[in-house]
């Protein structure tokens, strides 16, 4: 099983986790050489002890195998120590409690506008019509890109990072990730002399250097667009392949929280994230060397029995729910409360705008080997009239 490999994750893995977890939880990939790990205690062992590992050189496959990553030391995720912490109290200030207030109103206000134009519609393409609208314009609206530009921030995310596409390669995706990170230094220039109500004004304001600002709005969009998508999109599949667990949501007999805590388990769109052992240590009785790659499969974690009765049952009523899809540690994901909201929001508006989800064709896998779900999915609504009209 070549997990390096994006082809390898266009089958469904769930078997090939299973017995991994049972007989051979923490093993080496040959070729390649790095660790996979695939228990959740051993992932959260190894995400605990910041002392044995780091982020600078990598945390994801690509990176990891490419010998480290260009904004170590100056991008959140890829950052450790103090300097880490001092970046992520500044980005922390994004999401103070009141700034999510405003947000949250700004997604249950778009999101029910897509819903409800999904639903009357009928037919559509849920993941085209409406999962991909939800991230880009909650991030475009919290680092201040203007509306316009959103559906070009959109296109480059999409090209950057993966996936909608086989034949996509690295040149490809180091474009647009350029092209990003150029429009972060055009429209942090504009805000330093028309300052706004946004995080990059606020940003604009601090220690930080134009560099670091741009890489970590970059960050904040990789982050924010593509995951939380992935998830909603899933939501959905599952939500019309498992009836009884639509009429749990729709009767009201689950709760919001605990409903998107499952969705997140199920769906987990990053399937794994990496480290890179600084000194020599042991991951259950397995001597990892200083210098090697240890990866973290949040994918097979998010199923392990050990954890989570039944595993592979969909139950939005599933408590407590101690999935791994944030990560875990000092790298939880910071925008972790605002993803929680964008499905939450989701659940809402399908509960109250729609009586019945169906799929009506093929939906399309993604293509990579970080993240996993689906770019397109055919969908039918119905619609509550009552609500509608
Ligand atoms: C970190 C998953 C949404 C921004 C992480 C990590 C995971 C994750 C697993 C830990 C990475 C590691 O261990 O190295 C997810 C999922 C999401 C989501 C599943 C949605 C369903 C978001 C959103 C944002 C965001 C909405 C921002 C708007 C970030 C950033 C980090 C991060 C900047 C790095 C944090 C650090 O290194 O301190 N995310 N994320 N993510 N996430 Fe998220």
């Amino acid at each position: 099983m070549n997990l390096a490999d994006p082809r390898t994750f266009e089958s469904d893995l769930a078997e090939f986790w299973r017995s991994t977890r049972a007989y051979n939880p923490v093993y080496r990939h040959e070729p390649h050489g790095f660790w996979v790990v695939s228990r959740h205690a051993d992932v959260l062992a190894v995400y605990r002890d910041a002392a044995h590992y780091t982020s600078e050189r990598g945390n994801v496959l690509v990176t990891l195998l490419a010998g480290g990553d260009s904004a170590s030391g100056r991008m959140l995720a890829v950052t450790d120590g103090p300097r880490h912490r001092e970046l992520r109290q500044i980005l922390q200030r994004a999401f103070t409690p009141s700034a999510l207030d405003r947000l949250t109103r700004q997604v249950r206000r778009n999101t029910r506008a897509l819903i409800i134009d999904a639903v009357s519609r009928g037919d559509c393409d849920f993941a085209a019509d409406v999962a991909s609208r939800i991230p880009i314009t909650t991030v475009g609206h919290l680092l201040g890109v203007p509306e316009s530009d959103h559906d070009f921030l959109l296109t480059q995310t999409k090209r950057a990072l993966s996936s909608d596409d086989r034949d996509s390669d690295e040149l490809e995706s180091s474009l647009a990730r350029n092209e990003i990170l150029a429009y972060f230094t055009d429209l942090l220039a504009d805000r330093r002399t028309t300052p706004a109500d946004d995080v990059l004004t606020a940003l604009a304001a601090t220690a930080l250097s134009a560099e670091e600002i741009v890489l970590n709005c970059y960050s904040l969009l990789i982050g924010g667009d593509e995951t939380s998508r992935l998830s909603m999109i899933e939501a959905v599949r599952a939500l019309a392949a498992h009836h009884s667990q639509w009429d749990l949501l729709r009767n009201g007999d689950v709760t919001l929280l605990a409903a998107t805590d499952e969705v997140l388990r199920w769906s987990t769109p990053a399937m794994h994230f990496g480290r890179t052992a600084i000194a020599d240590t042991e991951i259950s009785g397995h001597a990892i060397a200083a210098g090697e790659i240890v990866t973290l499969w949040l994918s097979s974690a998010n199923r392990d029995e050990s954890v989570f009765a039944d595993p592979d049952r969909f139950d939005l009523r599933r408590t407590p729910n101690k999935h791994l899809a944030f990560g875990y540690g000092p790298h939880y994901c910071v925008g972790a409360q605002l993803a929680r909201i964008e499905i939450a929001e989701l659940l809402s508006a399908l509960r109250k705008y729609s009586t019945g989800i169906e799929v009506v064709g093929e939906p399309r896998r993604i293509h990579s080997n970080f993240l996993t779900g689906y770019s397109t999915l055919p969908v039918r609504f119905v619609p509550d009239t009552a609500e509608l009209y």
